[in-house]
């Protein structure tokens, strides 16, 4: 049993109580219980927003971790109180031996979710009920097929359409996230949440993030405020609900009266909501990053190849957490290219 909670503390201590479960808290008392776990840099999309124009380099296998590593670190923070891992990429679903990798986490107990972009869903639909997953999260920024083309570099629509479909037929809980973009997707708000009027999806409108190569600029973005006002022109304030939050959500979340589905704004820019962040990643290449937007990665990989403790590693990496955007405060730190541009491409991190 285990707990971290204060700046001193940093050592691993014995609760008092031993039937405490075990919990990863950081200098501001947030309680990490959820990994998002990146399983490849690699995807069969190249979006604009996340994807630098000429890829990232390719590196050598052995950087990344194996199957038996990423099942090891997702077990290793379940130990530490994790009750909730994510799958990401890249595309998490391209990966090499992802069925495997998937049955093997569902059996951790945890709550597991993936995030994809859509392509492969219907090749794992098996694995994805095997494993327990009960919820997915399907990228897509566009209803228009050659919009969509354009954004992600590739043309997929009807795929990813059809197996979005397919999903809630298949009785999954389906999530759409669409970046928002000024002049490339802002005249499509209201049709995505059309979508919500005859299907029980939830579409989660996310504003525009400036990440490591993708030519961020809040000119190309939309606020959540400029969204709403979108919404309440087009249905009227009295006809939308606001959702009650639910605790470590990202999302503001509505209805509009007498659809099936619901609709959310991720704030990530324009409201922040680090306070209740319950989030901790890990990279393909078993790097920990206690912030989106943390420059700092913390190295588990190499210390769980030789055979290193790696629980007081992260315990202090969670102990290094800042409160609010890995110390990007402000609106004007999150637009200053020289802030940002430390990080990663979102490629590489996983969202
Ligand atoms: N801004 C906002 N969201 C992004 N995503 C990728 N890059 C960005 C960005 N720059 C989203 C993807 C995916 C999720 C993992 O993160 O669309 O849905
Ligand atoms: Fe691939 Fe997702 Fe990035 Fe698009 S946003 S390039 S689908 S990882």
């Amino acid at each position: 049993m285990l707990l971290f909670n204060t700046m001193k503390q940093q050592k691993v201590i014995e609760p008092i109580d031993p039937s405490t479960p075990p919990q990863l808290v950081d200098r501001f008392g947030r309680i990490h219980n959820y990994l998002r776990i990146s399983l490849t840099e690699r995807c069969n999309l190249r979006c604009f927003y996340c994807m630098p124009k000429d890829g990232i380099p390719l590196r050598d296998k052995s950087h990344f971790m194996t199957a038996e590593e990423v099942i090891k670190m997702a077990e290793t923070f379940t130990q530490l109180g994790i009750n909730k891992i994510r799958l990401t990429g890249g595309e998490p679903l391209i990966r090499k031996g992802a069925h495997d990798i998937i049955h093997a986490l569902g059996k951790l107990g945890v709550t597991l979710a993936v995030t994809t972009n859509g392509i492969l869903v219907d090749q794992f639909i098996d694995t994805f009920k095997a494993a327990g997953i009960t919820s997915v999260n399907v990228s897509l920024d566009s209803l228009k097929p050659e919009r969509q083309a354009r954004i992600s570099r590739r043309d997929y629509f009807d795929r990813i359409l059809n197996n979005i479909y397919l999903l809630l037929d298949e009785g999954f809980q389906v999530k759409v996230n669409t970046v928002v973009m000024n002049k490339v997707n802002n005249d499509e708000l209201v049709d995505f949440v059309e979508l919500t009027r005859t299907h029980p999806l939830h579409v989660r409108f996310i504003e525009f993030m400036p990440f490591n190569g993708n030519n961020w600029n809040w000119a190309n973005g939309i606020g959540l405020e400029e969204m709403m006002s979108t919404f309440d022109a087009h249905y009227g304030k009295a006809n939308i609900s606001k959702l009650v939050e639910k605790p470590n959500e990202t999302a503001k979340c509505y209805t509009v009266d007498g659809y099936q589905g619901t609709f959310g704004i991720i704030g990530s820019v324009t409201n922040p909501f680090c306070g209740s962040c319950n989030r901790i990643r890990v990279s393909a290449d078993g790097k920990m990053k206690n912030c989106l937007f943390s420059p700092l990665d913390t190295d588990l990989l190499t210390p769980l190849r030789n055979g290193k403790n790696i629980v007081p590693i992260i315990a202090k990496s969670i102990l290094g957490k800042k409160a609010i955007r890995a110390g990007m405060a402000t609106f004007n730190d999150i637009s200053n290219p020289q802030q940002v541009n430390q990080n990663k491409s979102m490629v590489a991190i996983g969202g």
